[in-house]
C-alpha cells in the first residue's frame, strides 16, 4: 500500500474538544489525466478539495478493530483539482477517540479517549503529459482550529460558523503504526435518505418539538435566516411521553446535542463528524420562530443492497415490517449495533446473531458481515473467548457470555448460507474453533458449559422480579449454544475438508452430557432451544409440550433474546403453525404487533417499552430501536411465505417452497433477490381454499397440503382447498 509512505501527522498542540483542520496547499498547472487521493485518519474525518466535498463517505473511515486494523479509502478526485488547490480535512473524534463505552468508567477507556488524532494521505496525480506528482502527508503540511468545536458518538456535535480556520500552524509527526492500514472492505456509509419534518408542536410543557414521524439514525439538516452569533441548539428523542412531552432520559449518558453558532444571513448546515438515533429532536435554542420546512431528518448508514420485501393484507403487519427494516437500517451503521442512541451504539455480539438472518434477507450483507467478523477475529482473546462487544471497547475482564460470544460461528455460517460463497467460512474458520475450544477449555464440567458469566435468555419475559435474565438455566442455554456451535465447526470444516472427527465426536459427547444433565425443560426458551439445535430425543413431542406450555401461557410467548428468534420456527416446523400465527399477530402485550399499535417506527428493546397507559419502562435501559426482536421477519420469509432451503444448498441454489398461510391476514407477499435470481411467492387466501403464486429461478420443491412435489425454474400458481 503506497499511502505507507505517507507519514502520520497531527497537531502541535492540544486542541482540546475542538476538530482540527489539516491542509495543504498546491498547484498542478499542468492537464490533469486523473488525480487519486488515499487517505484515513485516527477519528472520522471529512475531506474538501477547493472547498468541494470529496466523496460521499460519511463517518470515515467507518468503525474497525482500530489497534489492529483501519480502512483507507480511495477516492477519484480528478473533477476536483484545478491550477492552485487547497486540500482540507476535518478531523473529529469519531469512534477512534469518544469515550465509549457511555456507562462504563475505566482505565481503558480513558486511554483511549487519550489518544492523538491523527491524518495520513497520499494524492497521486497523472498529467495528460505522462509525468506524475504525489502529495503525502508530511512535516509540510499545516493544521488550524476547525468550526467544529466538539465532537463525540454520544453528546453530539457543536459548530461556529463564523470561524474561518486561519493561524496555520506546521503539523507534527505522529509515531503511529502503518501495518493497521487495510483497504475498505465493509459497505461504504452513506446519506441514504431524506425525511421532511412531519410537524411541529408545542407539547403541554410549552416545549417545541419537531416530529419527522419515522425513527431514523443519522443528523438533521437546518436551513435559518439569522444573524451572526444567533445560538441554535436542539436535542434528540425518539418517543413522546404519556402528556405528549419530549422525552429523552432513555438516552442516558448520551447528550445527544447539536449546538450552532450562526453566521450572518440565510445557512443550512448539520452535524458531519457524529450521529443520533431520533424520530423527534427539541429546539432549545432558536433565532426566531420554527418551522417544519426548516428540518430535515437525514438517514446515514451502510450502503446496502436492499434484496428483500414483505407485504401482506394486514397494515398492523406491513408496519411491523417496515419498522424491522429500519430497525437495520438505523443499526447498521458500519457495524451492526443494538441500538442507535443512548450511550452504548456497540457491536453486541448477542443481537447480531439473534438477527443476521433477517438482515440477510432484507439486505446484501455479506461484505458488511465479512468485515466485521474479520474485527471480531483481530478482537478475539489468545483463549479463544469472543468479547460482548465488536470492535471490543469493553473492559478486558474477559467476560463473554454463551449465545453473545456465538456470534463466532453463527454469522459466518449464516452468511455462508444465504449467499452460498465459502470464502466467509475460510476466513472466519480459525475464529470459529478457537471460540469451541475456548469453551471446552473453560467449562468447570467437561462436555458441558458450567461456570461462567451469561447473559441468560436476556430479557426474558419469565425473569425473577428485578432480574433482567429470563428463567431459563444459564448452564443449559450455554451448553446448547455450546453444541450448537460445535456443529456449525464440524459443518464449516467439512465444507472446507478438513478432519473434523474430534469435533463430531466432541459434538455427540455434549448432546449425551446434555440429555444426562437436562432431562426436562422448564421454559419455554428451553424448550426451543432443545428442538431448534437438535439436542432432544424426540422433537415432535418437545415442540408439542412448547405449544402446550406457550397456550398455558395464555397464547403468549415469555422467551428472551435467546428465545425468541427461534420460537415461531420450533412451533410451525413442528405442526402448530396457527399458534405461530397467534404470537405474531397478537396486539397486546407481548407481542410483535402490541409496540405497533402505540405507533412505533422501529422495534423495541422491550415489548412494553411503553405501556398501556403510556408509562415508559425504565429509562435506564429502554430502546426504541434494537433490532434483536425483529429477527422474526426471518420466519415471515422462510415458514409464512415459505422460501427457503436445504442446508446443503446455500445460497438458494435450490428452493423448498413450504408456505403457512393464515386467513386473518388475507395474503402475503415475499420477493428475495437471491445470488441465483428472483424469487417471489404470494398467497391469498380466498373463500373456498388458498391462491399460491411462485416465481422461482431454481429448481424447488413444493411442499402443500401434505403433499411434495419437484418443479423446475418457471412460474406456477397452485390452489389447495383448505388451509394449514
Ligand atoms: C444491550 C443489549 C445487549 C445487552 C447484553 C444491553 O445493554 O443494549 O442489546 O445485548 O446489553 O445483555
Amino acid at each position: 500500500m503506497e499511502i505507507k509512505n505517507s507519514r502520520w501527522i497531527t497537531v502541535s498542540k492540544d486542541t482540546g474538544d475542538i476538530a482540527p483542520i489539516f491542509r495543504r496547499v498546491f498547484a498542478a498547472e499542468k492537464a490533469v489525466e486523473k488525480a487519486e487521493l488515499t487517505i484515513t485518519a485516527l477519528g472520522v474525518y471529512e475531506a474538501e478539495l477547493n472547498g468541494r466535498r470529496v466523496g460521499d463517505f460519511v463517518l470515515a473511515p467507518g468503525w474497525t478493530s482500530y489497534q489492529h486494523r483501519l480502512q483507507v479509502q480511495t477516492y477519484d478526485v480528478t473533477d476536483l483539482l484545478q491550477a492552485e488547490n487547497d486540500l482540507r480535512v476535518t478531523v473529529g473524534r469519531g469512534w477512534f477517540r469518544s469515550p465509549m463505552p457511555g456507562w462504563i468508567d475505566g482505565e481503558d477507556k480513558r486511554r483511549r479517549y487519550g489518544q492523538p488524532c491523527g491524518l495520513i494521505a497520499r494524492l497521486a496525480i497523472r498529467f495528460s503529459d505522462g509525468s506524475e506528482e504525489t502529495i503525502q502527508t508530511e512535516q509540510d503540511w499545516q493544521w488550524a482550529e476547525s468550526p467544529v468545536r466538539f465532537s463525540e458518538i454520544y453528546n453530539g456535535e457543536r459548530y461556529d460558523a463564523r470561524i474561518e480556520p486561519d493561524a496555520w500552524q506546521p503539523v507534527k509527526p505522529l509515531d503511529w503504526p502503518k501495518d493497521i492500514l487495510i483497504p475498505q472492505e465493509g459497505e461504504i456509509v452513506r446519506e441514504t435518505e431524506r425525511v421532511a419534518a412531519r410537524r411541529i408542536f408545542r407539547t403541554p410543557l410549552g416545549e417545541t418539538v419537531v416530529d419527522f414521524g419515522q425513527e431514523v439514525t443519522g443528523y438533521v439538516e437546518f436551513t435559518v435566516q439569522a444573524k451572526a452569533g444567533d445560538q441554535i441548539q436542539f436535542t434528540h428523542g425518539e418517543v413522546l411521553d404519556a402528556d405528549g412531552n419530549f422525552y429523552n432520559a432513555n438516552y442516558r449518558g448520551a447528550k445527544a446535542l447539536v449546538e450552532y453558532t450562526c453566521r450572518e444571513g440565510a445557512q443550512t448546515w448539520h452535524p458531519r463528524l457524529t450521529f443520533f438515533g431520533f424520530r423527534y429532536i427539541k429546539p432549545i435554542s432558536w433565532p426566531v420562530e420554527p418551522h417544519a420546512d426548516q428540518f430535515t431528518a437525514v438517514a446515514v448508514h451502510s450502503d446496502l443492497k436492499r434484496t428483500g420485501w414483505l407485504k401482506s393484507g394486514n397494515a398492523e403487519l406491513n408496519q411491523l415490517f417496515s419498522n424491522v427494516v429500519w430497525g437495520q437500517r438505523s443499526n447498521f451503521l458500519d457495524v451492526p449495533t443494538d441500538c442507535p442512541q443512548r450511550d452504548e451504539r456497540l457491536g453486541w455480539t448477542g443481537d447480531a446473531q439473534a438477527f443476521i438472518k433477517t438482515a440477510s434477507y432484507f439486505f446484501d450483507v455479506e461484505k458488511f458481515f465479512k468485515k466485521w467478523l474479520h474485527d471480531m477475529a483481530a478482537d478475539q482473546y489468545e483463549s479463544g473467548e469472543v468479547g460482548q462487544v465488536i470492535p471490543d471497547v469493553m473492559p478486558k475482564d474477559g467476560s463473554g457470555s454463551a449465545a453473545w460470544g456465538d456470534a463466532a460461528t453463527i454469522c459466518p455460517w449464516q452468511v455462508y448460507q444465504t449467499y452460498g460463497n465459502k470464502a466467509v467460512l475460510n476466513d472466519q474458520f480459525d475464529s470459529m474453533k478457537k471460540w469451541v475450544d475456548y469453551i471446552t477449555a473453560a467449562t468447570t464440567m467437561k462436555d458441558l458449559w458450567t461456570g461462567h458469566f451469561h447473559f441468560g435468555d436476556w430479557l426474558g419475559l419469565d425473569a425473577p422480579s428485578g432480574s433482567y435474565k429470563g428463567s431459563s438455566r444459564e448452564d443449559f442455554i450455554a451448553t446448547a449454544f455450546y453444541a450448537h456451535s460445535t456443529e456449525l465447526v464440524v459443518k464449516a470444516g467439512k465444507l472446507l475438508e478438513k478432519d473434523m472427527a474430534e469435533y463430531e465426536t466432541l459434538h455427540d459427547r455434549i448432546v449425551a452430557a446434555f440429555r444426562r444433565t437436562f432431562p426436562e425443560y422448564k421454559t419455554q426458551t428451553e424448550h426451543v432451544l432443545a428442538v431448534h439445535f437438535n439436542l432432544c430425543e424426540d422433537r415432535q413431542k418437545t415442540a408439542d409440550a412448547l405449544a402446550e406450555m406457550v397456550k398455558a401461557d395464555g397464547t403468549q410467548l415469555r422467551t428472551g433474546f435467546v428465545g425468541t428468534p427461534y420460537l415461531l420456527h420450533v412451533l410451525s416446523e413442528y405442526g402448530h403453525a396457527e399458534l405461530a400465527w397467534d404470537l405474531l399477530l397478537r396486539r397486546e402485550y407481548p407481542g410483535w404487533l402490541y409496540p405497533v399499535t402505540k405507533g412505533a417506527t422501529t422495534v423495541w428493546e422491550h415489548w412494553d417499552g411503553i405501556k398501556e397507559d403510556g408509562a415508559f419502562w425504565s429509562p435506564d435501559m429502554n430502546s426504541y430501536n434494537h433490532y434483536a426482536y425483529g429477527a422474526v421477519a426471518d420466519w415471515v420469509f422462510e415458514q409464512a411465505a415459505g422460501l427457503g432451503h436445504a442446508e446443503d444448498k446455500p445460497g438458494f441454489s435450490e428452493l423448498i417452497y413450504a408456505p403457512h398461510p393464515d386467513p386473518r391476514i388475507g395474503w402475503l407477499q415475499a420477493k428475495l433477490d437471491t445470488r441465483r435470481g428472483t424469487v417471489s411467492a404470494l398467497w391469498v387466501c380466498g373463500a373456498d381454499g388458498v391462491r399460491y403464486e411462485l416465481q422461482t429461478p431454481v429448481r424447488t420443491s413444493v411442499f402443500l397440503d401434505g403433499k411434495a412435489w419437484s418443479v423446475e425454474p418457471g412460474r406456477y400458481t397452485f390452489w389447495t382447498s383448505s388451509e394449514q
